[in-house]
């Protein structure tokens, strides 16, 4: 048989190796050898390697199975014991062994069926019966788990069973304590732990008060288990479970540990009574004894004398972090991903996500099924609402922020000649709707702090053509209003503010909004969203009708005026070549919807940025974004800002760091003077807006919206703390 052993690097696998060799299979080992000490190398491990053709090394992680597309030729079985063992480790990170333990196990099965593959054995633990439900426990009793560990495995067992078919056979073996000499050897194992205190101190710690039941077995025993699992037939063991152990060697804790004290002699029990141990479970065997002639080998004794052989040179220490699987993990933890490290977040942490539920769904469904898909009665409610929470008297709802900067400058009849100057960081909508006008685009610097309009700049590039100014509040930090229209008013020269990513922040005491005309987004990372949507709004009831006519492709009535339930329908006028940049229906009703959830938005938003800033302050590595004291910032985006002088690589470096955690980044945004078409065709250099410039290179956004948990939080400032700390220039 060809077999695919997973994690055959590990304790147990130094076994099935040499036991599935000896039986004649041809072993095919996936293992990232992450648990292996630093000098020890996979082929050392197994010098069988270099002897025989029937071994073949994949060195790999579970987690990317993609990345082998050749690991199931050829294989007739699997035995799969990758995984995240012990209680300890697994505690360290239960998304973590969620994801090891179970996505993995279903995804391999599931790779497995695709490839033919019917035989899956999968090693799995008695701790599932965990706090024992009854005082005798067989493959029919309950399970009762306690910790994440035996409940990963649980729900890894559930699933490959309910994947059983004739073309799979799944076969659960329930494993007791492992023990004994391995060539992976592990101490926190509770009979290698005893012997390796007795022999270094002289005494055993019998932690959880030693009443507690566990049956042992020891390791070669239990890889032979699992071949005689593999090779038998579909009708012995196919979609079962199997204890795999002894009933001999199902012991209480303490009554093991006076056993080891009496083996080696010279050795103290002491029993932490304290410390309760939930878990206790009595196992009976004799399933695999009858139907597979299963019997063990070896006895406890027999594994106290190896391990006590093994530690006969005094050279091993067996408290090395290798030896403990909880230790290496946590030094895995502290490694970057590409330093062959473990990622902080088990699961990937995107940069933002809509936050979206059933209220909106049943919306947009409301709507799909009236009929009015493109204008309708949603539009009109949606704008009414929008106004009264920016406190605006009108309300202008668009199909995005682009079109709303659009319309704005087409209602002022800006084209060639004219100059309307903006700021280079931010998105291409706002420069590129002015180069579309015909007018020509002027760029001010920016703020260090704040990264928007610098009014101090903003004078210089004033000339008798400007016909526009347009600020940007970017990330959602307003802009120093109150100086902008004081330049912009000594020359009757309008202003348009890019709210893109201001809905929610105030600018002393104001909303953003309230003044206008202000183009907002809800795009579907923003702060609320449409899908695709913007808004304008303008204190002018004029203003309002022209631009909703523009918007309308310069027709004084929408389809929903001129065909709605109480219409009376008339030739739709047009009275000026406009655009069709309306709202649509569907997009509105689901901003209604988000609409009424913002404050709760907003509020997490808030916080969130809080407690980044607090975390992240005394960081050397970075800076914080820094809030002025007359404004509320609606935290669309939280921008960190890189010292790159005390790092050892580039920003894109880092955030390729962070994307092997599994933690999502933006780059926003890199100044538009130094894309291709503004630096080429304009002529814009780098050295023209040297802040917008600097801080182009250094910029990253974190994770940030009202779903992220507090967990997640962490997850990110964890990944950030351990990329920076490894990245960190020498002094
Ligand atoms: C600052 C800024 N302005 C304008 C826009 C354009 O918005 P929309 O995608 O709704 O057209 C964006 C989009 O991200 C933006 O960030």
């Amino acid at each position: 048989m060809r077999i695919l052993l997973t994690g055959g690097g590990g304790y147990l696998g130094g076994w099935v190796v040499p036991v599935a060799m000896d039986l004649g299979h041809h072993v095919r080992i996936l293992d990232r050898f992450c648990f292996l000490p630093p000098f020890v190398h996979p082929e050392t491990l197994f010098p069988e390697l270099s002897t025989s053709d029937n071994l073949e090394l994949v060195r790999g992680d579970i987690r990317r199975l993609q990345e082998y597309p050749n690991l199931f030729e050829g294989v007739d079985a699997i035995i799969h014991l990758a995984g995240l063992s012990s209680d300890p480790t697994c505690d360290l990170d239960p998304e973590m062994a969620h994801d090891v333990n179970v996505e993995c196990t279903r995804e391999l099965a599931r790779q497995a069926i695709q490839a033919g593959v019917k035989r899956f054995v999968f090693a799995s633990t008695c701790a599932v019966y965990g706090h024992g439900v009854f005082e005798i426990l067989d493959e029919e009793s309950p399970s009762n788990p306690v910790s994440v560990f035996s409940r990963s495995k649980l729900e890894a067992e559930t699933a490959l069973l309910s994947m059983a078919s004739s073309a799979f056979s799944p076969v659960i073996a329930r494993m007791g304590t492992l023990f004994g000499y391995s060539r992976r050897m592990r101490f926190d194992l509770a009979v290698n732990h005893m012997v390796a205190t007795a022999m270094r101190q002289g005494r055993i710690l019998v932690r959880g008060g030693g009443n507690q039941w566990r049956p042992f077995i020891h390791v070669h025993d239990a890889a032979r288990a699992l071949l005689l699992l593999t090779e038998s037939p579909d009708s012995t063991v196919a979609g079962q479970i199997f204890n795999i152990g002894s009933d001999a060697q199902t012991v209480k804790v303490h009554d093991l540990a006076h056993l080891v004290a009496e083996a080696l002699g010279g050795t103290t029990v002491e029993v932490a009574k304290d410390d309760d141990d939930l878990r206790s479970y009595r196992v009976r065997f004799t399933k695999v004894e009858k139907k597979l002639n299963f019997a063990c080998a070896y006895a406890l004794k027999d594994g106290i004398g190896e391990v006590r052989r093994f530690l006969a040179n005094p050279e091993i220490n067996p408290f090395a972090e290798h030896f403990f699987n909880v230790d290496r993990m946590k030094h895995l933890r502290a490694l970057p991903v590409d330093a062959g490290g473990e990622p902080v977040a088990a699961r990937f942490i995107p940069l933002c996500r809509p936050g979206l539920g059933p209220e909106e769904e049943r919306a947009v469904i409301q709507a799909l099924r009236s009929g009015w898909l493109t204008s309708g009665p949603q539009v009109k409610t949606f704008e009414d609402m929008f106004a009264a929470a920016v406190n605006a008297p009108h309300a202008v709802a668009v199909s995005s922020c682009t079109a709303a900067l659009h319309l704005c400058l087409a209602e002022l009849g800006i084209g060639p000649g004219d100059e309307v100057i903006t700021s280079p960081i931010t998105w291409a909508s706002t420069a590129n709707t002015i180069i579309n006008m015909g007018a020509t685009l002027r760029f001010t610097d920016v703020d260090p702090v704040t990264l928007n309009m610098n009014p101090a700049c903003l004078e210089a590039a004033l000339t008798e053509r400007t016909k526009a100014i347009i600020p940007v509040h970017i990330a959602g930090h307003p802009c120093t209003m109150d100086a902008i229209r004081a330049i912009a008013a000594k020359r009757r020269i309008p202003v348009i503010e890019d709210a893109a990513h201001a809905l929610g922040a105030r600018y002393k005491g104001c909303p953003i909004g309230m003044e206008g005309p202000c183009c907002f987004s809800f795009y579907a990372i923003k702060n609320i969203t449409t899908m695709e949507g913007g808004m304008i709004t303008v204190n002018d009831a004029t203003c309002a009708s022209r631009l909703r006519l523009l918007a309308s492709n310069g027709m004084a009535s929408t389809a929903w005026d001129r065909y709605g339930r109480s219409a009376v329908s008339t030739p739709a006028e047009v009275v000026w070549p406009g655009y069709k940049y309306a709202l649509g229906n569907v997009n509105a009703a689901m901003g209604i919807e988000q609409l009424k959830k913002f404050e709760a938005f907003r509020a997490s938003r808030r916080r969130i940025a809080e407690m980044y800033l607090s975390v992240l302050a005394d960081m050397e590595e970075l800076e914080v974004p820094s809030v002025s004291a007359d404004v509320e910032h609606a935290w669309h985006l939280f921008i960190i800002r890189l010292n790159l002088n005390k790092l050892s690589c580039s920003r894109n470096e880092i955030v390729h760091d962070l994307r092997r955690e599994n933690i999502g980044t933006g780059i926003n945004f890199y100044g538009l003077h130094l894309h291709q078409y503004y630096a080429n065709t304009l002529g814009m250099r780098p050295e023209d807006y040297p802040v917008a410039t600097d801080i182009s290179n250094r910029i990253i956004s974190l994770p940030l919206y009202p779903q992220l948990s507090d967990r997640h939080i962490h997850e990110v400032v964890s990944a950030l703390k351990k990329v920076l700390s490894y990245r960190r220039k020498a002094r």
